[in-house]
């Protein structure tokens, strides 16, 4: 089963549902959550995770410097020994020191198509644009910022969405279902990954 860990700085909403994904849903018996990381010690995130039963680790990045906090945060996940960092709401820009260990290896999803929109606050900008449809994109992450090759997207309907609150909830309702689904694609290609482990008796 493929080694996952989750980062994410605050809700959490997509950690769990990958978490669900691999207990009843598309990712069981092919993916297990080995750590749920977070750069804030307070992030709601964690303490679900925690409750979920999930191993979690937190290194708090206020005020440290990137590249230092990055090289600590990759040594600390490397004991845990993933074969792919899956990025969930963790809002921080990647430096080297972070990607090199995991090239090729990390993923992310964005609110947005990442060829239109990149960085925070996508929901706010399709609804202030009134944007007819928005399109959720998972992507690999490299040195840029959203500029990552795009592995899937999922259009989502945003007619008649009449306030930031119902394109948020129509926008994560794709998120939590795309999330699961391509990192499921991914394994079963065996993209990337190192070889497959045996399954457990
Ligand atoms: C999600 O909408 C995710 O796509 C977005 O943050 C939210 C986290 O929610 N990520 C980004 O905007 C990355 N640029 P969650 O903590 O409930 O999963």
């Amino acid at each position: 089963r493929a080694r996952l860990a989750i980062l994410l700085s605050g809700r959490g909403s997509n950690m769990l549902a990958l978490v669900e994904a691999t207990k009843t849903g598309v990712l069981k018996n092919l993916a297990e959550v080995v750590v749920v990381f977070s750069n804030k010690p307070d992030a709601f995130g964690l303490e679900a995770a925690a409750a979920a039963g999930c191993p979690v680790a937190s290194l708090p990045s206020q005020g440290r410097k990137r590249e230092a906090f990055d090289a600590e945060a990759a040594a600390l996940l490397q004991q845990y020994q993933p074969d792919l960092v899956v990025l969930a709401g963790y809002m921080r820009i990647l430096s080297p020191a972070f990607i090199q260990p995991f090239a090729g290896r990390i993923l992310n999803i964005h609110p947005a198509d990442t060829q239109q929109h990149q960085g925070l606050h996508a929901y706010e900008w399709a609804f202030e644009n009134q944007l007819p449809e928005t399109k959720i994109t998972v992507h690999l992450v490299d040195e840029g910022l959203d500029t990552g090759p795009i592995l899937a997207q999922q259009t989502v309907d945003l007619r008649g969405a009449d306030s930031l609150e119902e394109v948020e909830r129509r926008g994560l309702a794709v998120e939590h279902k795309l999330y699961a689904r391509t990192l499921a694609e991914l394994i079963e290609v065996g993209a990337g990954l190192a070889p497959a482990r045996p399954a457990a008796p």
